[in-house]
């Protein structure tokens, strides 16, 4: 069994890299988004995730797989995985009869989860594929994003998935594990996905930076870490945006923080300062200053948040601020204006910063 996975393995890898070779002779302008060119092939790439990887590749070898339920902040890797798992399971010329993928773009209601999702479930499958060779028999069911399901969707699932668990495998896929319901989640194995390390995003970046012969400053890959706090995808976007942005010259850690609409920390800093030491007025003109210059509240008072944390007020001072935050954080998703939202968040801190109060 394993010499034939191993046998399948590589011999889907050569298929895909003719495939790409072959793509890339013919259309070599068309721009791929680096995300999904640089999406792992297979489960050995996907990094950090060392428990969820250790688990499959027994599942891989066994050829027994659970019910999964992929949980975690995004951009660490849980499509990415799923996706590499069930090429390897199935090869490239069964994955699309073998494997059917829904995410929150697709239409997911009670009726569909009825439908689609049971007929697929349905069908029985072989064990062996058109060339004799073995293969599992089951299907798989990937639900990425399935927080977005509503509840009645859900439990349409619980049924189908307890009744076809003969044929069909489940892999839901979601950021907020509360969001599923209590009888999907007992009936999957569950396995939750890190945010990054920032030394495997910078070896990461690192290496598609290499690849695409990127010129780029040590800051920048740094900064690049930072400002995506964990989620890949977010880094890996960035660095392409910036590698558009700058053609030919060598990527900064200015166009990085400017490509992230990240606020520049010296503006953040000048705002608290203001608000220790200076009038309401002052205060006013440089929230109006940070918002016509176009940087979004949600970013400012993320900032903002970061900052204070660190700075030498009381702890009582400190969580006053804090539930300011939270309030203001609130109103922002509520559609609240943001010039008024930021102010009145600057006047609290004002507020609290003076030594009398
Ligand atoms: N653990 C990881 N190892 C390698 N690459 C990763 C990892 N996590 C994310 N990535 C990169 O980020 C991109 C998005 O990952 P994806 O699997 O779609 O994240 P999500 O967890 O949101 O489903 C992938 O194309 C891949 O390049
Ligand atoms: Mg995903």
């Amino acid at each position: 069994m394993q010499a034939f996975l191993k046998g399948a393995s590589t011999q889907s890898s050569k298929i895909a890299k003719d495939k790409s070779a072959g793509s890339s002779g013919e259309k070599k302008q068309k721009p791929v988004p680096w995300v999904e060119k640089y999406r792992p092939k297979c489960v050995d790439e996907v990094a950090f995730q060392e428990e969820v990887v250790a688990v499959l590749k027994k599942s891989l070898e066994g050829a027994d797989l659970p019910n999964l339920l992929f949980y975690g902040p995004p951009g660490t890797g849980k499509t990415s995985t799923i996706l590499a798992a069930a090429r390897e399971l199935f090869g490239p010329e069964l994955y699309r009869k073998r494997v059917l993928e829904l995410n929150a773009s697709d239409e997911r209601g009670i009726q569909v989860v009825r439908e689609k999702v049971k007929n697929f479930a349905q069908l029985t499958v072989a064990g062996t594929r058109s060339d004799g060779k073995h293969c599992p028999p089951f299907k798989i069911i990937i639900l990425d994003e399935a927080d977005s399901m509503t509840s009645a969707a859900q439990a349409a699932l619980r049924r189908t998935m307890e009744k076809e668990s003969r044929t069909t495998r489940f892999c839901l896929i979601c950021n907020y594990i509360s969001r599923i319901i209590e009888p999907l989640t007992s009936r999957c194995s569950k396995f939750r996905f890190k945010p990054l390390d920032d030394q495997i995003q910078e070896v990461r970046l690192l290496e598609i930076s290499e690849k695409e012969k990127l010129k780029y400053s040590k800051e920048a890959i740094a900064a690049l870490v930072r400002v995506s706090e964990g989620d890949l995808r977010k880094a890996i976007t960035f660095l392409q945006s910036a590698a558009r942005l700058n053609g030919e010259k060598e990527i900064t850690e200015s166009d990085v923080i400017e490509i992230a609409g990240v606020c520049p920390p010296k503006m953040i800093k000048n705002l608290l300062q203001i608000c220790y030491n200076s009038t309401f007025d002052k205060l006013e003109i440089a929230v109006k200053n940070l918002i016509d210059e176009g940087y979004a509240a949600t970013q400012i008072l993320h900032q903002l948040h970061d900052v204070i944390i660190e700075e030498s007020l009381s702890d009582q001072k400190k969580s006053v601020i804090a539930e300011k935050m939270a309030d203001v954080d609130k109103c922002l998703a509520d559609g609240a204006d943001e010039y008024l939202q930021v102010l009145s968040l600057g006047s609290t801190i004002m507020q609290q910063a003076d030594v009398n109060n």
